[in-house]
């Protein structure tokens, strides 16, 4: 007889809110992954879980048969609210995303480089002499946040540290108190877009977000507008906070890929894919099935939920070699962490450029650092996965 496997329970309650999934993080999608094709978890209204990436690439392009319209969210807290264009099928989907790839283009996002390196400079310089730092709280939490709240959606900057307040309880608060801190962010972006569009135009995304777009050849309504502001704000931040301190949680332990990415620019362009493959916020995305489907040898039925486990399927040994490791020479990284199909993230290329600056601008000025001894980093786990602490010092 085989004995059971202790990651094996996984299999019937995945969740990412579970807490101890987020301590065996590692060690759960990888058994998933290799013993678990098709997993289905009992928690909440039960849901089939995708592990491996064919499966979730397959999926996630087929938004026909696999929909979004009920949401994102695996087990949504009561009085959840949807965010747009996260929760739409095409073509209304299709049409807000028009207007608003521009603002997240490559070229787009190349404008923001200037701004964004100086940024991350002045957070730096604010611990470099010290010798340490909580590199969480005085970095990765603030730099998607500037460029978000400066270039992208202007904000008053009195107004940030509440709205990171509650942007922070939606995704990692109390599961009764999150949809009040969603109901204080959407109050808070839907007064700044009253307040916008009395002012004279600005030609930013601000007013294209005001414009909208036609659904069912009429114009949409103010509230999709409100929450496709709401998606944009919320994809943006923790997801790339967290990113950017798994890289330098990676740089901290492995003192020989920090010389390789600072000499060369390709093992830079592959840390950065081996950081979001590996250190991967969006762990796991909900859908709904519209039509009876096998997947993976399992018969999945009209109206039943599934998960797209992005998390997993970036370790999929069939895709990847030695899935664990971080290695900054793989010829190809093939991972999901962005998503894939018409949902593919509408903030892939910035996120990009603020986890390499993020390393450019640390290593610049701090080129040997380490753990603090006796510190390990801290994870929290909602409807997103972040890390919460990283306790950094220099080596002299
Ligand atoms: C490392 C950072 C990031 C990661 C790993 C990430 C991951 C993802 C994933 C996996 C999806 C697809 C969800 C699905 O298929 O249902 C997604 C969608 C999205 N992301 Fe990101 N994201 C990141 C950063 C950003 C940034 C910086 C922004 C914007 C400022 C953003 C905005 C969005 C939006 C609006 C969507 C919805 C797109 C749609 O439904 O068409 N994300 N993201």
């Amino acid at each position: 007889m085989t004995k059971p496997n202790s990651f094996d329970r996984f299999k019937e309650t995945f969740d990412i809110e579970d807490p101890a999934f987020a301590e065996q993080f590692e060690d759960v999608l990888e058994h998933l992954v290799s013993a678990c094709p098709v997993a289905h978890s009992a928690v909440g209204a039960g849901y089939h879980v995708f592990n491996r990436y064919q499966d979730v690439r397959r999926c996630a392009a087929d938004w026909r048969t696999f929909s979004s319209t009920d949401g994102w969210l695996l087990n949504p807290p009561a009085g959840n609210l949807p965010i747009l264009p996260e929760d739409l099928d095409p073509p209304y989907h299709t049409a807000w995303r028009r207007v608003l790839n521009p603002f997240f283009s490559p070229e787009a996002v190349d404008n923001l480089e200037a701004s964004a390196r100086r940024y991350a400079g002045e957070l730096v310089e604010r611990f470099a002499a010290r010798g340490w730092c909580e590199y969480v709280a005085e970095f990765a939490a603030q730099l998607p946040g500037l460029i978000l709240f400066h270039h992208i959606i202007p904000v008053p900057v009195d107004d940030l540290p509440t709205l990171f307040h509650d942007i922070d309880q939606y995704a990692f608060g109390p599961v009764a108190e999150r949809a009040a801190a969603f109901g204080q962010v959407h109050t808070y972006l839907e007064q700044l877009l009253i307040a916008r569009r009395d002012a004279p135009a600005r030609h930013d995304l601000v007013d294209v977000l005001l414009a909208g777009v036609e659904r069912d050849s009429a114009p949409c309504s103010w509230e999709d507008k409100v929450h496709t502001t709401l998606d944009v704000v919320f994809g943006g931040l923790a997801t790339t906070t967290h990113a950017i301190a798994g890289a330098l949680y990676e740089l901290a332990t492995k003192p020989v890929v920090r010389q390789e990415v600072l000499r060369d620019m390709k093992c830079l362009a592959t840390a950065v894919e081996e950081t979001v493959r590996l250190h991967a916020p969006v762990v796991a995305v909900g859908r709904t099935a519209r039509a009876d489907v096998e997947v993976g040898g399992v018969a999945i039925k009209t109206g039943d939920r599934v998960a797209l486990n992005f998390a997993a399927a970036s370790r999929d040994p069939d895709m990847c070699e030695r899935p664990r490791t971080f290695d900054v020479h793989r010829e190809e990284v093939v991972h999901s962490a962005f998503g894939i199909g018409p949902h593919r993230c509408l903030g892939e290329h910035l996120a990009r450029l603020e986890i390499r600056i993020a390393i450019e601008e640390f290593l610049r000025r701090i080129p040997e650092f380490a753990l603090e001894p006796g510190t390990q980093p801290r994870y929290e786990s909602g409807q997103l996965r972040t890390m919460k602490q990283l306790r950094l010092c220099w080596l002299v």
